[in-house]
């Protein structure tokens, strides 16, 4: 079993926790309800760093509701991400410490012992008191019924960070996708498999692979980032409105060197410098974020269960491999999700 604490309103992922179902732990008895459960099996890390970091324990405290807009939620599958990584090793550690606990006033490294981990399929335990959208025993994220949770734990980060990037930035939709050019860098992991059925299934022309000849593309999504800037912005049809959205931006780099003033600041200045750059030759820049939304996932689940999207499950760990899943998602060249399945029998409440 596991457990995430959510804010439900943007549905954004606080905290997740994670214990195996049906582990006989000496500290305490599992119960179907959270309300008598103190400690629960997880994996922490106590600092940041490699993959030896990682540690299982049966004592990782239980989440509690602290705000009467969250929900605890027991996750049945949880999908790895390239993020989960990075975090590993510290890095977003200044933003999240600032949202955490904005005034300082706690000690340094009170964030340990940390659970990692942002995407989830699972069943809503219990919820506050201010929780309208969500009731105990629905499956989150509104999970399509025709997916498994091991299928739906591959969807919601990918599928909400791909919304942001090509609907809220990049001004695609269901009806403006007909007569779009669209180019995905790097479309073989988890958001470009994601990314390409959403925009077939809008209607949109989409290219995975390019020739140095394959230009004219209303949009480009760009996975990869680094010397791909360099080239990539020229395929775009100039004086038309097309966009460049890059997902790997210098953002939590910059806060994480220079701190979150001057990190912002760095962030502001670079992004502003190119995009001037690029919008003098006809092409707006833009950067793209993972951003919740829970409208966002309901049309997605919409189209899960219409059989227009399907997740892509490149590999499946079980709970006590999630060290061997992080290594493999560490080693790169994804071919879809990644997926921890912390219950064999995906369907139990
Ligand atoms: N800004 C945000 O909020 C946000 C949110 C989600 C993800 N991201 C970032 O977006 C990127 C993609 O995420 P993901 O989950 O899809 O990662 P992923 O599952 O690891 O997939 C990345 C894919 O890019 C391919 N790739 C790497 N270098 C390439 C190159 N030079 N040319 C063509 N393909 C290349 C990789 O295949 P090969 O290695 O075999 O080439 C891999 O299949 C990551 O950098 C991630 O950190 C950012």
């Amino acid at each position: 079993m596991a457990s995430v604490n959510v804010l439900v309103q943007k549905k954004w992922l606080l905290r997740i926790s994670k214990s195996l179902h049906g582990n006989k732990s000496a500290s305490r008895l599992f119960s179907s309800s959270s309300r008598c459960m103190t400690v629960m099996p997880a994996w922490v890390i106590d600092k940041y760093g490699k993959n030896d970091v990682l540690r299982f324990t049966n004592d990782a405290n239980f989440p509690f509701i602290r705000f009467p807009n969250e929900v605890i939620v027991k996750v049945h599958a949880a999908g790895l991400n390239p993020v989960d990584i990075a975090m590993r090793g510290g890095s977003g550690s200044a933003s999240l410490s600032m949202r955490r606990d904005p005034y300082r006033l706690k000690q340094a490294g009170c964030q340990f012992p940390m659970i990692l981990g942002r995407e989830v399929s699972g069943v809503v335990m219990e919820c506050g008191l201010d929780v309208k959208y969500f009731r105990e025993r629905d499956e989150i994220s509104h999970k399509p019924k025709s997916l498994s949770h091991k299928e739906a734990a591959a969807i919601p980060y990918v599928a909400t960070t791909v919304w942001s990037a090509l609907v809220n930035t990049g001004g695609l939709r269901k009806d403006n996708c007909a007569d779009k050019r669209v180019l995905i860098l790097g479309a073989s992991g988890g958001v470009g498999t994601f990314a390409i059925q959403l925009l077939k299934a809008w209607g949109a022309h989409v290219t995975v692979t390019c020739s140095q000849n394959a230009v004219g593309f209303d949009l480009i999504l760009d996975n990869v980032g680094g010397d791909t800037e360099r080239w990539a912005l020229k395929l775009l049809k100039p004086w038309g409105g097309a966009k460049y959205v890059t997902l790997v931006t210098p953002f939590l780099h910059n806060t994480d060197s220079l701190g979150i003033a001057d990190g912002m600041m760095q962030s502001a200045v670079t992004f502003s410098t190119k995009a001037l750059k690029h919008l003098t030759r006809g092409v707006h820049y833009r950067w793209g974020f993972f951003s919740p939304s829970g409208a966002a996932l309901d049309r997605v689940t919409e189209m899960v269960d219409a059989g227009q999207i399907r997740p892509v499950v490149e590999e499946t760990f079980s709970f006590s491999q999630v060290p061997q899943a992080f290594e493999k998602v560490e080693k790169g060249h994804a071919r879809g999700k990644t997926v921890i399945q912390v219950f064999e029998n995906s369907t139990a409440p």
